[in-house]
């Protein structure tokens, strides 16, 4: 469903993604490992066409979605993928339901009234019924998540990218948003490429585990086959406290 064909990219001369080859199958949930620095978030920008690639291509239904700085697609087929950030990037000045329902508005061009509808359908299915007029400034870390991965629900899309979508979080609003996360793979089916430094969440949630290190893929297996039997001896020394 989703393929990166060789990636790479340059930022100031560096090589930033090297050769970065990865195979994602409709409903999979993916984890993509590696130290800090190492390209994780590069890469899903790439897929969610937030930058360019310098070579190499990223295929999404049979459609090359980006191949070069100048070629990143936006249209239909690629606004099926969303992402959910660190931070939110939410919009402060706008209540819950205006920053889900008036992105619907200006990407899928549908009325205002079916947005809406839409964006109370999706808080209802994150657990915010109720929240639609409160103000940004009124909700916990965990509940402005709630609103972005609403919003990506609403957006109907069919792959989400969640770059450390639980590290600002405390404790507590993280495992709620890890349970939501867990729920989203049973209930909507989507396709998730999930970016975490909580390897025991990645290692019980995923089907196929990335591991990354300088911009290169080093290893890739199952969840089970990678926590439990990593090859490589860079991914062992990441895993030295999770392997069972
Ligand atoms: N806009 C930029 N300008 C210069 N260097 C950049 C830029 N964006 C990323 N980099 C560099 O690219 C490398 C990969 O960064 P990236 O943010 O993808 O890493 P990451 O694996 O997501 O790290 P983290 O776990 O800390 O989020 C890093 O060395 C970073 O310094
Ligand atoms: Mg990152």
């Amino acid at each position: 469903m989703l393929i990166l064909n060789n990636v790479s990219k340059l930022i100031n001369g560096n090589k930033i993604l090297k050769n970065v080859s990865l195979n994602i199958n409709e409903g999979e949930i993916v984890g993509l490992i590696g130290k800090s620095g190492s390209g994780k978030s590069t890469i899903l920008r790439s897929i969610a066409g937030l930058s360019g690639i310098d070579s190499g291509e990223i295929i999404y239904k049979d459609n090359v979605i980006s191949s070069n700085k100048d070629f990143v697609v936006k249209n239909e087929i690629s606004s099926e993928i969303g992402m959910v950030f660190q931070h939110f990037n939410l919009f402060n000045h706008w209540n819950v339901l205006e920053n889900v329902y008036k992105t619907l508005v200006i990407v899928k061009k549908i009325s205002k009234q079916e947005a809406i509808e839409k964006a109370k359908k999706s808080l209802e299915s994150v657990g915010l019924a109720g929240f639609e007029e409160r103000s940004l400034s009124n909700l916990s870390g965990g509940q402005k998540q709630r609103v972005a991965i609403a919003r990506t629900l609403a957006m109907d899309n069919k792959v989400i990218l969640f770059d450390e979508a639980t590290s600002a979080l405390d404790p507590e609003s993280s495992k709620e948003i890890m349970a939501l996360m867990r729920n989203l793979k049973d209930e909507f089916k989507v396709t998730m490429i999930i970016v975490s430094h909580e390897l025991s969440f990645i290692r019980d949630v995923c089907n196929k585990v990335y591991f990354m290190e300088s911009g290169e893929i080093v290893e890739s297996g199952s969840a089970s086959e990678l926590f439990s039997n990593p090859k490589n001896a860079r991914t062992k020394e990441f895993l030295v406290d999770y392997i069972i």
